[in-house]
C-alpha cells in the first residue's frame, strides 16, 4: 500500500514513527507493506516512487523543511493508493484539507484523515464524492484520537441504532477543569500551566470555547447517527466562565463539572454539565470518554487518549488496514 502524507507535523510524524518502529510486525501480521512514497509540510514535499524509509523522513524533518532538496521528486510526481490528510484544522472553509481531500477522492484515491474541518463542514458532499469514485474516505482519527468510536459503531455495533451520544471529547478542557477541581486553582492559573506543559495551545480559544468538541460532535452525529447536520447547528458554550467556586459547590454534591458534547433528539449541544463523581464520563486529566446509547447493546462507553501523535496514528493505521486490498 503506497501512501502520501499531506501535513507532516505531530500526527504525520507519529504515523511515520509507528511505521518505523512497528512496520515489520504490521507486514508480518497484516500481510501489508505500508510504504510512504511522499510527505508534504508547509514548505513543499519529498517523494520517491520506490518509497522513503520512515526513519530517513523523520531525520530529514528534524533537520528542517521537507522541501530542502534531499529528495528531488515531489508529491505530484508519484502515484499512491491512499492520501493521509493531516494538515491543520481550519473551521473557516476547511483548507487546505478540503481541497486535498476533494482532489484525491475525485482522482480515485482513498483518503484517511485526522483533519476535522472538512468532514464537519462538508460531510455529505465528501462521502458522496468517495462513493461516486468507488474509494474509501475514513476518518476515525478526527474524533477521540486513539479511541475507536466511528469504527466501533460501524463494525462492532453494526445493526444497532445509536440513539444518543454523550462525550468528554476535549483533553485540554478536561485537564483544566480536573485540576481546578482537585487543586482549587483558578482557570487562569491552570491554563497558564497547561500552556507551559504543551497541554493547551498558545491560543486556546478553539479548545476552551468548545469549538473543537462541536466539530467532533458534528462528525459523530453524521457518521454514527446518520443525522445530516453542520457545524452551524451546534449550540456551543465553552468553559471560560467556570469558576473555582462553581467547581467547589459541585464537589460538595459529589459532582464534577465537565465539558460535555451531546447528540440527542437531533439536537447537538456542547457545554459545561454536572456529572456524578462515579459516572463513566468522569475521566481525569487529558483523557476523553464517550457513551454511545444503542438500541440493542445498551450504553457502551469508551475511554482513552483523545489526542497525541502516536495515539492518533493508531486510529489512522487502523483505517489504513481496513481499506480493501486488491
Ligand atoms: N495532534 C493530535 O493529537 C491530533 C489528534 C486528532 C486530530 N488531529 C488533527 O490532525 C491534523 C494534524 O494535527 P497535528 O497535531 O499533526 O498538527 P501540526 O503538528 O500543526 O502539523 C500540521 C502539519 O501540516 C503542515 N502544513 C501546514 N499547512 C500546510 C499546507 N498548506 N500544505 C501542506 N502541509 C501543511 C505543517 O507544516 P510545517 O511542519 O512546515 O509547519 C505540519 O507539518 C489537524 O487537523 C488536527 O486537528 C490532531
Amino acid at each position: 500500500m503506497r501512501i502520501a502524507i499531506r501535513g507532516f507535523g505531530s500526527v504525520g510524524q507519529g504515523l511515520a514513527e509507528v511505521l518505523r518502529d512497528e512496520g515489520d510486525r504490521i507486514r508480518r501480521e497484516e500481510s501489508v507493506d505500508v510504504r510512504i512514497v511522499a510527505a508534504e509540510d508547509s514548505s513543499g514535499s519529498a517523494a520517491d516512487p520506490d518509497g522513503i524509509e520512515p526513519a530517513e523522513l523523520l531525520e530529514a524533518k528534524s533537520e528542517g523543511p521537507l522541501a530542502s532538496g534531499r529528495w528531488t521528486a515531489s508529491i505530484e510526481d508519484v502515484d499512491y493508493d491512499v492520501l493521509v490528510e493531516a494538515t491543520p484544522t481550519d473551521v473557516e472553509g476547511g483548507e487546505p484539507g478540503m481541497s486535498n481531500i476533494r482532489e484525491a477522492l475525485s482522482s480515485g484515491t482513498h483518503v484517511v484523515t485526522s483533519n476535522k474541518a472538512p468532514l464537519a463542514l462538508s460531510y455529505r458532499e465528501l462521502t458522496e464524492l468517495a462513493r461516486e469514485n468507488g474509494v474509501e474516505l475514513l476518518f476515525e482519527a478526527t474524533v477521540g484520537g486513539g479511541m475507536p468510536l466511528i469504527n466501533l459503531s460501524r463494525r462492532c455495533l453494526a445493526g444497532n441504532e445509536v440513539t444518543s451520544i454523550h462525550g468528554v471529547l476535549n483533553g485540554t478542557c478536561n485537564y483544566i477543569l480536573s485540576r481546578m477541581a482537585v487543586e482549587g486553582l483558578s482557570y487562569e492559573q491552570v491554563l497558564s500551566d497547561a500552556q507551559e506543559l504543551g497541554v493547551a495551545e498558545a491560543d486556546p480559544t478553539y479548545d476552551v470555547e468548545g469549538l473543537d468538541t462541536a466539530l467532533k460532535l458534528v462528525i459523530l452525529a453524521d457518521a454514527v447517527m446518520g443525522l445530516s447536520c453542520s457545524y452551524d447547528d451546534v449550540e456551543v458554550e465553552g468553559i471560560t466562565g467556570i469558576t473555582q467556586e462553581a467547581l467547589r459547590l459541585a464537589g460538595e454534591d459529589n459532582m464534577k463539572i465537565k465539558l460535555v458534547g451531546t447528540v440527542h433528539d437531533s439536537r447537538i449541544e456542547v457545554g459545561p454539565r454536572l456529572v456524578p463523581s462515579d459516572h463513566p464520563l468522569d475521566v481525569p486529566g487529558v483523557l476523553n470518554a464517550a457513551t454511545l446509547s444503542t438500541g440493542l447493546a445498551g450504553d457502551i462507553t469508551v475511554t482513552g487518549m483523545g489526542a497525541g501523535s502516536i495515539e492518533t496514528a493508531s486510529a489512522i493505521l487502523s483505517d489504513l488496514l481496513s481499506i480493501p486490498r486488491a
